[in-house]
C-alpha cells in the first residue's frame, strides 16, 4: 500500500507538512509505504493550455511536475495538502492538479469531435483513495476543501471520508503550530485509520 502525500504550501516544513505528515506517520506504523512531496521551492509552472498532452499522453512542459506526477501514479492513497490562501488552494497546488487532470485523462482516452458522447476509459487516477487536507489560521477552509474534492471527484477518484472535515487551525502571524491544535491532529489519525481501512478493504 503506497500513500503519497502533497503539501501544496510554499512553505517546506510548514503547518500543512506537519499535518499530512501526520497522517503519514499513522499509515507508516499500519505498514503503508509513505512519501511526502512539498511543492515549495520545485519548479513548476501552470497549465498553458496547449493541449499537447493529447497527443502526447503526458504533460509536455518540462519541469519538477514530471517526478511528482510519476509519483502520483504509483500511489494507492493521495493526501492533497494545502494551507488556504485567499480561501484558495496555492497556486503551486493549482498547478500540479491542472496539469495532472488534464494529461491524466488524455493519457487513457482520445479526443473525439466536438459534439459526442464520451465513453471515458477512465484517468490514470481511477480508483486512488484521495483525502483533502486544509490548514488556515481562521477562513476559508470550506473553499478549499471543496476545491480539492471536486478536483478528486471529477478524476475518477474515491473520497475517503472521516468523522469530520480534514482541517487544520495554525499559523496565525505565520506560526509553526499544528501540533497545537489537538483536535486538526486527532482529525489526521481518524483520517489514517480510515484511509488504511478502506485500501485493505480493496485489497491493497
Ligand atoms: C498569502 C496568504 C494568504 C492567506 N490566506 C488565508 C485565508 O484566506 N484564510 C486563513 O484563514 N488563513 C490564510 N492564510 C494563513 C495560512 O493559511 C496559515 O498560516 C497556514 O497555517 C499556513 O500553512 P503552511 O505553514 O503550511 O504554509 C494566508 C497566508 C498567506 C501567506
Amino acid at each position: 500500500m503506497k500513500i503519497l502525500g502533497i503539501s501544496g504550501s510554499p512553505r517546506s516544513d510548514g503547518n500543512t507538512s506537519a499535518y499530512i505528515q501526520m497522517v503519514l506517520d499513522e499509515m507508516a506504523e499500519r505498514g503503508a509505504e509513505v512519501e511526502l512531496i512539498r511543492l515549495a521551492g520545485k519548479n513548476l509552472r501552470g497549465c498553458t493550455g496547449c493541449y499537447q498532452c493529447i497527443e502526447a499522453k503526458k504533460c509536455v512542459i518540462e519541469d519538477d511536475f514530471q517526478a511528482i506526477f510519476q509519483s502520483i501514479i504509483e500511489a494507492d492513497g493521495l493526501l492533497l495538502g494545502s494551507p488556504v490562501y485567499h480561501s484558495s488552494i496555492t497556486a503551486e497546488l493549482k498547478a500540479v492538479l491542472d496539469r495532472a487532470g488534464f494529461s491524466g485523462r488524455w493519457a487513457m482516452n482520445e479526443m473525439k469531435e466536438k459534439d459526442s458522447a464520451y465513453t471515458w476509459k477512465g484517468t490514470v487516477f481511477s480508483d486512488k483513495v484521495v483525502a483533502p487536507i486544509t490548514v488556515a489560521r481562521r477562513a476559508g477552509q470550506n473553499f478549499t476543501f471543496a476545491q480539492l474534492l471536486l478536483w478528486a471527484t471529477a478524476n475518477d477518484c474515491i473520497v475517503v471520508g472521516n468523522n469530520y472535515w480534514n482541517v487544520g487551525v495554525a499559523g496565525k502571524g505565520g506560526a509553526f503550530d499544528a501540533e497545537a491544535d489537538t483536535e486538526g491532529v486527532g482529525i489526521m489519525k481518524g483520517l489514517a485509520e480510515r484511509m488504511y481501512t478502506l485500501l485493505k478493504t480493496m485489497g491493497k
